[in-house]
Protein backbone atom coordinates (compact mmCIF):
# COMPACT_ATOMS: atom_id res chain seq x y z
CA UNK A 1 0.00 0.00 0.00
CA UNK A 2 1.22 4.03 -0.77
CA UNK A 3 2.00 5.59 2.16
CA UNK A 4 0.83 8.71 2.67
CA UNK A 5 3.60 10.68 3.60
CA UNK A 6 3.61 13.85 1.80
CA UNK A 7 5.95 14.36 -1.11
CA UNK A 8 8.13 17.17 0.26
CA UNK A 9 8.47 15.01 3.48
CA UNK A 10 9.70 12.24 1.63
CA UNK A 11 12.27 14.73 0.22
CA UNK A 12 13.12 15.80 3.49
CA UNK A 13 13.25 12.05 4.36
CA UNK A 14 16.21 11.58 1.97
CA UNK A 15 17.85 14.71 3.25
CA UNK A 16 18.19 13.67 6.59
CA UNK A 17 19.11 10.13 5.59
CA UNK A 18 22.25 11.39 4.23
CA UNK A 19 23.10 14.16 6.91
CA UNK A 20 22.58 11.68 9.69
CA UNK A 21 25.08 9.19 7.42
CA UNK A 22 27.53 12.17 7.04
CA UNK A 23 30.88 11.87 9.48
CA UNK A 24 32.03 15.15 8.36
CA UNK A 25 33.38 15.12 4.62
CA UNK A 26 32.58 11.13 3.89
CA UNK A 27 29.37 9.37 3.76
CA UNK A 28 28.80 6.02 5.33
CA UNK A 29 26.15 4.04 3.46
CA UNK A 30 24.48 2.88 6.35
CA UNK A 31 26.29 3.66 9.79
CA UNK A 32 25.42 0.19 11.10
CA UNK A 33 26.07 -2.32 8.38
CA UNK A 34 28.85 -0.11 6.32
CA UNK A 35 30.78 2.22 9.39
CA UNK A 36 33.47 3.68 6.39
CA UNK A 37 33.64 5.05 3.17
CA UNK A 38 33.06 2.91 0.26
CA UNK A 39 33.75 4.00 -3.05
CA UNK A 40 30.94 4.13 -5.81
CA UNK A 41 28.56 4.74 -2.72
CA UNK A 42 30.50 7.68 -2.57
CA UNK A 43 29.79 8.69 -6.38
CA UNK A 44 26.29 7.89 -5.88
CA UNK A 45 26.10 10.04 -2.83
CA UNK A 46 27.82 12.86 -4.22
CA UNK A 47 24.51 13.39 -6.56
CA UNK A 48 22.38 12.96 -3.72
CA UNK A 49 23.96 16.21 -1.96
CA UNK A 50 24.12 17.91 -4.94
CA UNK A 51 20.22 18.35 -4.60
CA UNK A 52 20.72 20.84 -1.89
CA UNK A 53 24.89 21.43 -0.52
CA UNK A 54 26.89 21.47 -3.86
CA UNK A 55 30.04 22.33 -1.59
CA UNK A 56 29.13 18.68 0.74
CA UNK A 57 28.74 17.00 -2.67
CA UNK A 58 32.32 17.96 -4.20
CA UNK A 59 33.64 17.49 -0.49
CA UNK A 60 32.13 13.82 -0.99
CA UNK A 61 34.12 12.61 -3.99
CA UNK A 62 37.42 14.90 -2.76
CA UNK A 63 37.56 13.12 0.88
CA UNK A 64 37.19 9.99 -1.72
CA UNK A 65 40.56 10.76 -3.70
CA UNK A 66 42.37 11.20 -0.66
CA UNK A 67 42.51 7.33 -0.36
CA UNK A 68 43.85 7.07 -4.01
CA UNK A 69 46.89 5.21 -4.21
CA UNK A 70 50.31 6.28 -5.37
CA UNK A 71 49.80 3.83 -8.62
CA UNK A 72 46.36 6.07 -8.87
CA UNK A 73 44.17 3.05 -7.61
CA UNK A 74 40.94 4.60 -5.85
CA UNK A 75 40.55 1.90 -2.96
CA UNK A 76 37.16 0.49 -2.53
CA UNK A 77 37.05 1.32 1.27
CA UNK A 78 38.77 4.12 2.75
CA UNK A 79 38.88 3.64 6.68
CA UNK A 80 38.75 7.35 8.02
CA UNK A 81 38.04 6.47 11.36
CA UNK A 82 37.55 3.93 13.38
CA UNK A 83 34.56 1.82 13.67
CA UNK A 84 33.12 -1.81 15.37
CA UNK A 85 30.73 -3.69 13.29
CA UNK A 86 32.49 -4.01 10.03
CA UNK A 87 34.44 -7.53 9.12
CA UNK A 88 37.05 -7.37 6.81
CA UNK A 89 38.03 -3.95 8.48
CA UNK A 90 41.90 -2.70 8.41
CA UNK A 91 43.70 -5.15 10.16
CA UNK A 92 42.42 -7.84 7.62
CA UNK A 93 43.74 -6.23 4.41
CA UNK A 94 47.12 -5.54 5.97
CA UNK A 95 47.90 -2.72 4.25
CA UNK A 96 50.01 0.71 6.08
CA UNK A 97 49.30 3.85 4.69
CA UNK A 98 46.93 6.57 5.60
CA UNK A 99 44.63 6.85 5.48
CA UNK A 100 43.55 3.49 5.98
CA UNK A 101 42.31 1.35 2.86
CA UNK A 102 41.34 -1.52 1.24
CA UNK A 103 43.77 -3.03 -1.54
CA UNK A 104 40.76 -3.57 -3.99
CA UNK A 105 38.69 -0.80 -6.40
CA UNK A 106 35.03 -0.42 -7.12
CA UNK A 107 33.18 0.70 -10.33
CA UNK A 108 34.85 3.80 -11.20
CA UNK A 109 31.44 6.23 -11.19
CA UNK A 110 33.36 9.67 -9.76
CA UNK A 111 34.23 10.94 -13.39
CA UNK A 112 30.51 10.84 -14.27
CA UNK A 113 29.92 12.00 -11.01
CA UNK A 114 32.25 15.19 -11.03
CA UNK A 115 30.79 15.88 -14.72
CA UNK A 116 27.49 16.61 -12.80
CA UNK A 117 28.67 18.31 -9.73
CA UNK A 118 30.98 20.95 -12.66
CA UNK A 119 27.31 21.12 -14.90
CA UNK A 120 25.92 22.49 -11.82
CA UNK A 121 28.92 24.75 -10.63
CA UNK A 122 28.31 27.95 -12.55
CA UNK A 123 31.67 29.48 -13.79
CA UNK A 124 34.20 27.77 -10.96
CA UNK A 125 36.34 25.32 -12.15
CA UNK A 126 38.52 25.24 -9.23
CA UNK A 127 37.45 22.27 -7.60
CA UNK A 128 37.20 19.87 -11.00
CA UNK A 129 40.42 21.30 -12.03
CA UNK A 130 42.12 19.84 -9.09
CA UNK A 131 40.24 16.51 -9.33
CA UNK A 132 40.55 15.66 -13.11
CA UNK A 133 44.62 14.67 -12.88
CA UNK A 134 43.20 12.43 -10.09
CA UNK A 135 40.59 11.04 -12.20
CA UNK A 136 42.53 10.50 -14.62
CA UNK A 137 45.17 8.70 -12.65
CA UNK A 138 42.31 5.82 -11.72
CA UNK A 139 41.68 5.54 -15.06
CA UNK A 140 45.01 5.01 -16.16
CA UNK A 141 45.49 2.11 -13.69
CA UNK A 142 42.09 0.37 -15.05
CA UNK A 143 43.19 0.56 -18.27
CA UNK A 144 46.85 0.00 -17.49
CA UNK A 145 47.81 -1.94 -14.75
CA UNK A 146 44.54 -4.11 -15.09
CA UNK A 147 44.82 -4.35 -18.63
CA UNK A 148 48.64 -5.94 -18.85
CA UNK A 149 48.49 -6.67 -21.93
CA UNK A 150 46.34 -3.80 -23.66
CA UNK A 151 43.05 -5.84 -24.86
CA UNK A 152 40.65 -3.24 -23.70
CA UNK A 153 38.81 -5.62 -21.32
CA UNK A 154 40.05 -4.38 -18.14
CA UNK A 155 40.42 -7.07 -15.10
CA UNK A 156 38.65 -7.63 -11.53
CA UNK A 157 40.64 -9.82 -9.09
CA UNK A 158 37.88 -9.79 -6.40
CA UNK A 159 34.09 -10.12 -6.58
CA UNK A 160 33.77 -6.95 -4.45
CA UNK A 161 35.62 -4.63 -7.09
CA UNK A 162 32.41 -5.16 -9.10
CA UNK A 163 30.24 -3.74 -6.15
CA UNK A 164 27.81 -6.86 -7.68
CA UNK A 165 29.60 -9.01 -5.02
CA UNK A 166 27.65 -12.44 -4.80
CA UNK A 167 26.49 -12.09 -8.48
CA UNK A 168 25.80 -15.48 -10.16
CA UNK A 169 28.59 -14.17 -12.76
CA UNK A 170 31.27 -15.31 -10.38
CA UNK A 171 29.72 -18.61 -9.91
CA UNK A 172 32.36 -20.23 -12.02
CA UNK A 173 35.06 -18.39 -11.68
CA UNK A 174 34.43 -18.30 -8.05
CA UNK A 175 34.61 -22.00 -7.63
CA UNK A 176 38.02 -22.17 -9.25
CA UNK A 177 39.38 -20.10 -6.05
CA UNK A 178 40.29 -23.33 -3.17
CA UNK A 179 39.31 -21.46 0.12
CA UNK A 180 42.09 -21.49 2.34
CA UNK A 181 40.50 -19.70 5.36
CA UNK A 182 37.50 -19.76 7.67
CA UNK A 183 36.49 -16.52 8.08
CA UNK A 184 32.51 -17.33 9.29
CA UNK A 185 33.22 -16.56 13.05
CA UNK A 186 34.66 -13.46 12.00
CA UNK A 187 31.50 -11.65 10.03
CA UNK A 188 29.70 -9.13 11.49
CA UNK A 189 27.30 -7.88 8.84
CA UNK A 190 24.99 -11.16 10.47
CA UNK A 191 24.17 -9.58 13.66
CA UNK A 192 22.91 -6.28 11.33
CA UNK A 193 21.33 -8.06 8.87
CA UNK A 194 19.16 -10.68 7.96
CA UNK A 195 21.38 -13.88 6.91
CA UNK A 196 19.00 -14.97 3.84
CA UNK A 197 19.93 -11.31 2.48
CA UNK A 198 23.63 -11.64 2.82
CA UNK A 199 26.50 -13.90 0.85
CA UNK A 200 27.27 -17.82 1.79
CA UNK A 201 30.00 -18.46 4.53
CA UNK A 202 30.88 -20.26 1.51
CA UNK A 203 31.17 -17.11 -0.44
CA UNK A 204 33.33 -15.33 2.25
CA UNK A 205 36.21 -18.06 2.76
CA UNK A 206 37.05 -17.76 -0.93
CA UNK A 207 36.52 -13.98 -0.78
CA UNK A 208 39.49 -14.00 1.84
CA UNK A 209 41.30 -16.36 0.67
CA UNK A 210 41.76 -13.79 -3.00
CA UNK A 211 42.71 -11.00 0.20
CA UNK A 212 45.14 -13.20 1.36
CA UNK A 213 46.88 -13.90 -2.11
CA UNK A 214 47.17 -10.42 -2.72
CA UNK A 215 48.96 -9.89 0.79
CA UNK A 216 51.54 -12.56 -0.17
CA UNK A 217 52.35 -10.51 -2.87
CA UNK A 218 52.68 -7.25 -0.83
CA UNK A 219 49.64 -5.66 -2.50
CA UNK A 220 51.77 -4.90 -5.81
CA UNK A 221 49.60 -3.78 -8.48
CA UNK A 222 51.07 -5.38 -11.80
CA UNK A 223 51.61 -8.93 -9.71
CA UNK A 224 47.99 -8.96 -8.17
CA UNK A 225 46.41 -8.51 -11.84
CA UNK A 226 48.41 -11.28 -13.30
CA UNK A 227 48.56 -13.96 -10.32
CA UNK A 228 45.51 -13.88 -8.58
CA UNK A 229 43.29 -16.98 -8.81
CA UNK A 230 40.26 -14.88 -9.99
CA UNK A 231 40.31 -12.77 -13.18
CA UNK A 232 37.39 -12.07 -14.67
CA UNK A 233 36.43 -8.97 -16.63
CA UNK A 234 32.99 -7.98 -15.27
CA UNK A 235 30.74 -6.58 -17.92
CA UNK A 236 29.62 -3.87 -15.01
CA UNK A 237 33.02 -2.34 -14.68
CA UNK A 238 33.96 -2.32 -18.14
CA UNK A 239 30.99 -0.49 -19.12
CA UNK A 240 31.13 2.35 -16.30
CA UNK A 241 34.36 2.61 -17.11
CA UNK A 242 33.95 2.87 -20.47
CA UNK A 243 30.75 5.62 -19.87
CA UNK A 244 33.12 7.38 -16.77
CA UNK A 245 35.81 7.43 -19.89
CA UNK A 246 33.83 9.64 -22.28
CA UNK A 247 32.73 11.59 -19.22
CA UNK A 248 36.14 12.84 -18.26
CA UNK A 249 37.21 13.01 -21.96
CA UNK A 250 34.57 16.07 -22.08
CA UNK A 251 36.13 17.74 -18.95
CA UNK A 252 39.31 17.06 -20.13
CA UNK A 253 38.96 18.85 -23.59
CA UNK A 254 37.00 21.53 -21.99
CA UNK A 255 39.33 22.39 -19.58
CA UNK A 256 42.23 22.19 -21.66
CA UNK A 257 44.24 18.85 -20.44
CA UNK A 258 44.99 17.82 -24.16
CA UNK A 259 47.22 14.79 -23.34
CA UNK A 260 45.05 13.33 -20.66
CA UNK A 261 42.36 13.64 -23.63
CA UNK A 262 44.39 11.66 -26.08
CA UNK A 263 45.27 9.03 -23.66
CA UNK A 264 41.56 9.04 -23.00
CA UNK A 265 40.54 8.64 -26.97
CA UNK A 266 42.36 6.22 -27.09
CA UNK A 267 41.63 3.93 -24.31
CA UNK A 268 38.04 4.66 -25.28
CA UNK A 269 38.65 3.29 -28.96
CA UNK A 270 40.53 0.02 -27.48
CA UNK A 271 37.56 -0.76 -25.17
CA UNK A 272 34.82 -0.33 -27.92
CA UNK A 273 36.65 -2.65 -30.20
CA UNK A 274 36.72 -5.61 -27.25
CA UNK A 275 32.74 -5.22 -26.87
CA UNK A 276 31.88 -8.16 -28.76
CA UNK A 277 33.73 -10.23 -26.94
CA UNK A 278 31.54 -9.94 -24.27
CA UNK A 279 28.25 -10.37 -26.44
CA UNK A 280 26.46 -14.28 -26.08
CA UNK A 281 25.25 -16.31 -29.21
CA UNK A 282 21.64 -15.33 -27.97
CA UNK A 283 23.09 -11.09 -28.34
CA UNK A 284 22.96 -10.50 -24.90
CA UNK A 285 26.32 -9.19 -22.91
CA UNK A 286 27.90 -10.93 -20.07
CA UNK A 287 31.36 -11.12 -18.01
CA UNK A 288 34.35 -13.02 -19.13
CA UNK A 289 36.06 -15.90 -17.07
CA UNK A 290 39.37 -14.81 -18.56
CA UNK A 291 41.46 -17.64 -16.79
CA UNK A 292 38.92 -19.86 -18.47
CA UNK A 293 37.58 -17.76 -21.74
CA UNK A 294 34.51 -18.48 -20.62
CA UNK A 295 31.36 -16.08 -20.92
CA UNK A 296 29.33 -16.16 -17.94
CA UNK A 297 26.16 -18.15 -18.37
CA UNK A 298 24.25 -16.03 -16.41
CA UNK A 299 22.38 -12.85 -17.69
CA UNK A 300 22.35 -10.36 -14.81
CA UNK A 301 21.57 -6.77 -14.51
CA UNK A 302 24.62 -5.68 -15.88
CA UNK A 303 23.76 -6.74 -19.29
CA UNK A 304 22.07 -3.14 -19.69
CA UNK A 305 25.07 -1.39 -18.85
CA UNK A 306 26.58 -1.09 -22.84
CA UNK A 307 23.75 1.38 -23.25
CA UNK A 308 24.79 3.55 -20.10
CA UNK A 309 28.70 3.29 -21.95
CA UNK A 310 26.95 3.79 -25.10
CA UNK A 311 29.04 1.36 -26.66
CA UNK A 312 25.83 -1.39 -27.62
CA UNK A 313 24.44 -1.15 -31.17
CA UNK A 314 20.53 -0.16 -31.68
CA UNK A 315 19.60 -4.07 -32.18
CA UNK A 316 21.66 -4.89 -28.91
CA UNK A 317 19.00 -2.27 -26.92
CA UNK A 318 15.78 -4.15 -28.85
CA UNK A 319 17.61 -7.38 -27.53
CA UNK A 320 17.40 -5.73 -24.27
CA UNK A 321 14.14 -4.54 -24.22
CA UNK A 322 12.75 -8.00 -25.24
CA UNK A 323 14.45 -8.95 -22.00
CA UNK A 324 13.62 -6.54 -19.71
CA UNK A 325 9.84 -7.52 -20.60
CA UNK A 326 10.55 -11.41 -20.03
CA UNK A 327 12.09 -10.65 -16.17
CA UNK A 328 9.43 -8.58 -15.33
CA UNK A 329 6.82 -10.31 -16.38
CA UNK A 330 8.58 -13.14 -13.59
CA UNK A 331 9.36 -10.28 -11.33
CA UNK A 332 7.18 -7.33 -10.77
CA UNK A 333 9.61 -4.60 -9.87
CA UNK A 334 12.33 -4.16 -12.26
CA UNK A 335 15.14 -5.00 -12.59
CA UNK A 336 16.09 -7.79 -10.95
CA UNK A 337 19.28 -7.94 -9.94
CA UNK A 338 19.29 -11.82 -12.21
CA UNK A 339 16.97 -13.55 -14.09
CA UNK A 340 13.84 -14.43 -12.22
CA UNK A 341 13.59 -17.45 -14.57
CA UNK A 342 16.96 -18.54 -13.80
CA UNK A 343 17.86 -21.31 -11.27
CA UNK A 344 20.46 -19.02 -9.19
CA UNK A 345 17.61 -16.47 -8.90
CA UNK A 346 16.89 -15.58 -5.44
CA UNK A 347 14.65 -12.84 -4.53
CA UNK A 348 16.18 -11.73 -1.22
CA UNK A 349 20.23 -12.85 -1.10
CA UNK A 350 22.44 -9.16 -1.90
CA UNK A 351 22.88 -9.05 -5.44
CA UNK A 352 21.08 -12.56 -6.48
CA UNK A 353 18.01 -10.99 -7.51
CA UNK A 354 16.83 -7.88 -5.78
CA UNK A 355 16.80 -4.21 -7.29
CA UNK A 356 19.06 -1.56 -6.79
CA UNK A 357 17.96 2.08 -7.23
CA UNK A 358 21.53 3.37 -8.17
CA UNK A 359 21.55 0.08 -10.92
CA UNK A 360 18.28 1.36 -12.16
CA UNK A 361 19.58 4.89 -12.67
CA UNK A 362 22.32 3.85 -15.09
CA UNK A 363 20.07 1.20 -16.78
CA UNK A 364 17.51 4.13 -17.34
CA UNK A 365 19.80 6.53 -18.43
CA UNK A 366 21.54 3.97 -20.85
CA UNK A 367 17.65 2.84 -21.83
CA UNK A 368 16.61 6.60 -22.73
CA UNK A 369 19.78 7.37 -25.05
CA UNK A 370 18.71 4.55 -27.20
CA UNK A 371 14.95 5.71 -27.30
CA UNK A 372 13.58 3.52 -24.86
CA UNK A 373 12.24 6.65 -22.82
CA UNK A 374 8.88 4.38 -21.69
CA UNK A 375 11.08 1.43 -20.27
CA UNK A 376 13.49 4.23 -18.92
CA UNK A 377 10.78 5.92 -17.40
CA UNK A 378 8.97 2.23 -16.29
CA UNK A 379 12.43 1.63 -13.91
CA UNK A 380 12.31 5.64 -12.30
CA UNK A 381 8.71 4.66 -11.82
CA UNK A 382 9.31 1.54 -9.92
CA UNK A 383 12.40 3.14 -8.29
CA UNK A 384 9.92 5.95 -6.84
CA UNK A 385 7.38 3.13 -5.90
CA UNK A 386 10.32 1.38 -3.95
CA UNK A 387 11.00 4.12 -1.85
CA UNK A 388 7.58 5.31 -1.76
CA UNK A 389 6.24 1.89 -0.20
CA UNK A 390 8.98 0.90 1.96
CA UNK A 391 11.25 3.50 2.41
CA UNK A 392 15.50 3.81 1.74
CA UNK A 393 16.33 0.35 1.95
CA UNK A 394 19.51 -0.82 0.36
CA UNK A 395 17.71 -2.68 -1.79
CA UNK A 396 14.68 -4.83 -2.16
CA UNK A 397 12.73 -7.88 -3.12
CA UNK A 398 11.67 -7.69 -7.07
CA UNK A 399 8.71 -9.29 -6.41
CA UNK A 400 6.40 -7.56 -3.56
CA UNK A 401 9.28 -4.97 -3.04
CA UNK A 402 9.78 -5.51 0.80
CA UNK A 403 12.84 -3.57 1.60
CA UNK A 404 16.11 -5.99 2.37
CA UNK A 405 19.81 -5.14 3.35
CA UNK A 406 20.65 -2.09 5.68
CA UNK A 407 17.42 0.66 6.02
CA UNK A 408 18.03 4.04 5.94
CA UNK A 409 21.07 3.43 3.01
CA UNK A 410 22.50 6.65 1.66
CA UNK A 411 22.53 5.90 -1.83
CA UNK A 412 18.90 4.74 -2.25
CA UNK A 413 18.18 8.39 -0.35
CA UNK A 414 20.42 10.25 -3.10
CA UNK A 415 18.59 8.23 -5.94
CA UNK A 416 15.42 9.54 -4.73
CA UNK A 417 16.94 13.36 -4.35
CA UNK A 418 18.43 13.30 -7.14
CA UNK A 419 16.16 11.19 -10.08
CA UNK A 420 13.70 8.45 -8.94
CA UNK A 421 11.30 11.54 -6.41
CA UNK A 422 9.34 13.18 -9.15
CA UNK A 423 8.79 15.88 -5.93
CA UNK A 424 10.05 19.41 -6.27
CA UNK A 425 13.41 19.09 -5.28
CA UNK A 426 14.35 21.81 -7.80
CA UNK A 427 16.98 19.98 -9.10
CA UNK A 428 15.50 16.57 -10.49
CA UNK A 429 18.97 15.29 -12.75
CA UNK A 430 16.85 13.26 -15.26
CA UNK A 431 19.54 11.75 -16.67
CA UNK A 432 23.26 11.31 -16.03
C1 LIG B 1 30.49 -6.03 2.04
O1 LIG B 1 31.22 -6.07 3.02
O2 LIG B 1 29.46 -6.71 1.89
C2 LIG B 1 30.80 -5.08 0.99
O3 LIG B 1 29.85 -5.10 -0.03
C3 LIG B 1 32.16 -5.29 0.43
O4 LIG B 1 32.45 -4.15 -0.30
Amino acid sequence: MLSTTPPSDRDEAARAVLRRNDRGGFTVPNGRVYPFQWNWDSAFVALGFATFDLDRAWRELETLFEGQWDDGMVPHIVFRAPADGYYPGPEAWGIQRQPLTSGISQPPVAATAARVLHGLSGGDSSRIRALVPKLFASHRWWHETRDPDGTGLVTIVHPWESGRDNSPDWDEPLANVIPQVDVAHLRKDLGHVDAAHRPTHDFYNRVMTLVEEAKALDWEGGAVARKLSFRVCDLGIQSILLRADRDLLTLAEELGFTEEAGALRGWIARGERAMPRLKGPDGLYRSLDLRSGRLSEAVTCAAYLPLYARTALQEDALALKHHLEATRAAAGFSVASSDPRDRRFDATRYWRGPVWLMMNRMIADGLAAYGLTDEANLLRRDSGDLVRQNGFWEYFDPSDGTGCGGPDFSWTAAMWLSWAGSEGNGQALTTL
